[in-house]
């Protein structure tokens, strides 16, 4: 079967508000594969090379503010066409904008605390997983879990 990796990230107001099991469990009943997680108080620079694209928007100094203000949760996951089913299981970056079932529509009203990041994109998944868990994500261990997948 055709696979592919994306990064997911349960954002510091998803993990205070005791989210991430949902989240992990939401992408699990989907069929997706959890191949990497850790919990990491991320730093300021970190953050800032993550979001590194938005650096001109106005909303970027709360961005990272927000986001190295606490514990994230950093997961790779595996599956077919990942990338694009995680975005639709998260639902549009907007929660006022996102459907009722999916986890935004479902538990957030706010575009600054919206619980959770994911990918846009195959290839910013693959940069992303190399920024936050390092060469390894595009290592033989993930290549495993992928053939590894029924
Ligand atoms: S843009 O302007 O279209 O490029 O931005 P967008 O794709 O909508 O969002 C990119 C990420 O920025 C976050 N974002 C915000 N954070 C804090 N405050 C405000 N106002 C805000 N607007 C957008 C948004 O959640 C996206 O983050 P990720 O982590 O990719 O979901």
């Amino acid at each position: 079967m055709a696979s592919e990796l994306t990064f997911i990230m349960v954002k510091p107001d998803g993990v205070q508000r005791g989210l991430t099991g949902e989240i992990i469990s939401r992408f699990e009943r989907r069929g997706f594969k959890l191949v990497n997680l850790k919990m990491v108080h991320a730093s300021k620079e970190h953050i800032e090379k993550h979001y590194e694209d938005l650096a001109g928007k106005p909303f970027y100094p709360g961005l990272v503010k927000y986001m190295s203000s606490g514990p994230v949760v950093a997961m790779c996951w595996a599956g077919k066409d990942v990338v694009k089913q995680g975005r639709i299981l998260l639902g549009a970056t907007n929660p006022l904008a996102s459907s009722p079932g999916t986890i935004r529509g479902d538990y957030a009203i706010d575009v600054g605390r919206n619980i959770c990041h994911g990918s846009d994109a195959v290839e910013s998944a693959k940069k992303e997983l190399e920024l936050w868990f390092g060469q390894e994500a595009a290592g033989i261990q993930y290549e495993r879990a992928i053939d590894q997948w029924v």
